[in-house]
């Protein structure tokens, strides 16, 4: 897995590339206000997406986009959905527009060298956001602009403790695991720190008796959950990797004729306004958040790199934890 050291020195410079058309899905918006750096050229980042899967995703799209407006930079926009040969076309395309900056949230972690090399070899830095990738030359991006997702998966397992105890449920817990995309940091990691402590603390009363993807979607949540309550009608709790994933279950679980958040305990990670809305009205116990508002710091980042400032090489997120009985007062302050 991925080695994140800290403090790493930002390469910096723009070279010459060649040609290659991107994928469908590209948006190009040039910034209105100006740079403020006395009218020389505007900074241009071409960025990424990994797709529009979850309501996690789309905040984080309207964040980066309307952050890079607000820095007065032109932004060269992407929407690989869920692809990454799609990623790595656009990725190309951004090298060879000479772009000066490339920044992408990585859809797996595997498979990026190629590309990477070739931006290097442009002199174009590459800063990675939200997603890592695994590679072993640390030289082929600058930073990672993110959350902590292992640690996420370790809160997600302490906050289930509290679950439990609210709940009054005594003995063995029998848990569902929805993991996201098959092969993407979150997904890997998430379900990592869950089973840290799961190892560490549980070993002899949880157990995870069904686990399997459900892509981060609403629709790949329900399909899942609905076989799982099929073949293991005793599930005790549901650990959904992200909010979209359990809203889906949720569905399932109803359909199923049983009530979510009391017959089956819930716990998701994002914290997006659905998944408060699903908290407020009993359905998810708790919530672990993931914060997608990651544009701000981003551009902040984009612009030391391409000044040739030094940089850390994982600049984390600040995120809490939510638990049922906060969701009503919290629902109206969340902004994504
Ligand atoms: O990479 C962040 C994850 O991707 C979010 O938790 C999930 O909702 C999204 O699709």
């Amino acid at each position: 897995m991925l080695n994140r050291r800290n403090f790493l020195t930002a390469a910096v410079g723009v070279a010459a590339a060649g040609g290659l058309a991107a994928c469908a899905k590209e948006d190009d918006s040039s910034s209105t206000s100006s740079s403020g750096d006395g009218g020389s050229k505007k900074l241009t980042l071409g960025f990424s997406q990994v797709g529009s899967e979850s309501g996690w995703r789309s905040a984080n799209t309207d964040s980066v986009k309307a952050s890079a407006k607000e820095a007065g930079y032109t932004l060269k926009f992407s929407d690989a959905q869920q692809k990454q040969e799609n990623q790595i076309s656009a990725i190309r395309s951004y090298i060879a527009q000479k772009v000066d900056v490339i920044a992408f949230s990585p859809v797996v972690v595997t498979g990026w060298d190629a590309v990477l090399k070739e931006a290097k070899t442009a002199k174009i830095p590459v800063v990675l956001t939200d997603r890592s990738v695994d590679t072993a030359d640390e030289s082929l991006y600058v930073t990672l602009v993110g959350s902590d997702f292992t640690d996420e998966g370790r809160r997600a397992a302490k906050i289930l403790e509290k679950v439990l105890e609210t709940a009054g449920h005594k003995g063995a817990v029998k848990i569902a695991q929805l993991e996201g995309t098959t092969g993407a940091a979150p997904a890997i990691e998430r379900a990592k720190g869950f089973k840290e402590v799961m190892d560490a603390d549980h070993k002899d009363d949880w157990k995870i008796v069904v686990s399997q993807t459900g892509d981060f979607t609403r629709a790949g949540g329900k399909q899942v959950m609905a076989a799982f309550l099929q073949s293991n009608p005793d599930i005790d709790v549901l650990f959904a990797h992200n909010d979209d994933m359990g809203i889906g279950a949720i569905q399932a679980i109803e359909a199923a004729g049983k009530k979510p958040g009391k017959d089956i305990l819930i716990v998701t990670v994002d914290g997006v306004k659905d998944g408060f809305v699903a908290m407020s009205e009993g359905k998810i116990n708790a919530i672990v958040e993931c914060n997608p508002l990651l544009g701000p710091q981003l551009m902040e980042v984009v612009q030391k790199v391409k000044d040739g400032e030094t940089v850390e090489r994982w600049i984390k997120t600040k995120e809490s934890d939510f638990m049922q009985d906060q969701a009503k007062d919290a629902l109206p302050t969340r902004k994504y």
